[in-house]
């Protein structure tokens, strides 16, 4: 943790922020605010109310991402000259933008995203990334804050707004759509579970946990979802076409093949092996 850092406040205690003003008390003192009195406040954390949590040195927000203009616009005129603004949100390019529009001039600014949360830190969170977007922010104190995230084992990566969108619409767009999907057919498990099968489970428990607020934004603020959701259904649709027009084909040329059955009227012909 920079030295100069006496306390993190940590703004919003959702599922997120609890795991990560906890993670953080590892660091340097955290204090953290939420609007809902139900919110269990987590291990080593102080919960203070929202005036002594905006005048920490350093703010972080871990607010529902279609949240933050309402709540940048709320805290703004309240923040000391020289706080350091840091949001968690899993897009970048838009809340980097908000953040840069509606924070004074007086105020810092570092867009990050650490792509991990309470269940996929469940074996630790060494390795594991954190995306830094430098929106107002000086040289030497981001490389102050690249070792800070360092020394927690994170794997701290610099990059544009728009460049994590766009990856990150695959890497994590994609998976958060495929769990609600897989989710959607009811999966359940099985005693003869394969690898894979077992793997597609695991799909479902890393993303279907998250609120359903955050998987909306994810794929409505996310400039390059409707992009992946398009590229998915060209290829799902692809594979069947290739299924549908084939269903006697082999799958390996190689290997010589018996005479094919005769299909049953509208089945696809032959016995699962
Ligand atoms: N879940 C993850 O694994 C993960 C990982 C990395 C980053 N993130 C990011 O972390 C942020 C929070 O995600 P989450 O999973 O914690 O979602 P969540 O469980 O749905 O929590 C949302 C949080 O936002 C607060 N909030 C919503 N609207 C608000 C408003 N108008 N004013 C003040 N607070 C408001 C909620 O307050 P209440 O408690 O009062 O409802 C709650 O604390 C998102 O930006 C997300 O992209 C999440």
């Amino acid at each position: 943790m920079p030295a100069f850092v006496s306390r993190i406040g940590v703004y919003g205690l959702g599922r997120f922020g609890s795991f990560y003003a906890r993670l953080l008390s590892g660091l340097a003192p955290v204090c953290a605010y939420s609007r809902s009195s139900g919110r269990s406040t987590p291990a080593d954390v102080t919960r203070v109310g929202e005036e002594e949590l905006l005048g920490c040195p350093v703010v972080i927000l871990c607010v529902a991402i279609s949240a933050l203009p309402e709540v940048l616009r709320r805290i703004a005129p309240r923040l000391a000259a020289n706080t350091l603004v840091m949001d968690t949100c899993s897009v970048k390019a838009q809340p980097a933008a908000w953040m840069e529009e509606l924070l004074p001039e007086s105020v810092r600014i570092l867009a990050t995203h650490p792509m991990f949360g309470p269940d996929s830190s469940a074996a630790g969170i060494a390795g594991l990334p954190l995306i830094l977007c430098p929106v107002r922010i000086g040289e030497a104190d981001l490389e102050g804050w690249r070792r800070c995230f360092e020394s927690l084992g994170l794997a701290v990566r610099r990059m544009s707004p728009a460049d994590h969108d766009r990856e990150a619409a695959v890497t994590q767009g994609l998976t958060h759509f495929v769990g609600r999907v897989l989710a959607e057919m009811g999966l359940q498990p099985s005693p003869i579970a394969s690898v894979g099968y077992r793997k597609l489970l695991e799909i479902i428990e890393q993303t279907c946990n998250d609120s359903w607020q955050l998987f909306l934004d994810l794929q409505r603020h996310n400039p390059y979802t409707r992009e992946m959701r398009q590229n998915l259904e060209r290829s799902l649709s692809k594979v069947r076409s290739r299924l549908d027009a084939d269903p006697m084909a082999t799958t390996s040329p190689a290997v010589e093949s018996p005479a094919p059955a005769e299909p049953e009227p509208g089945g696809s012909g032959g016995s699962v092996p």
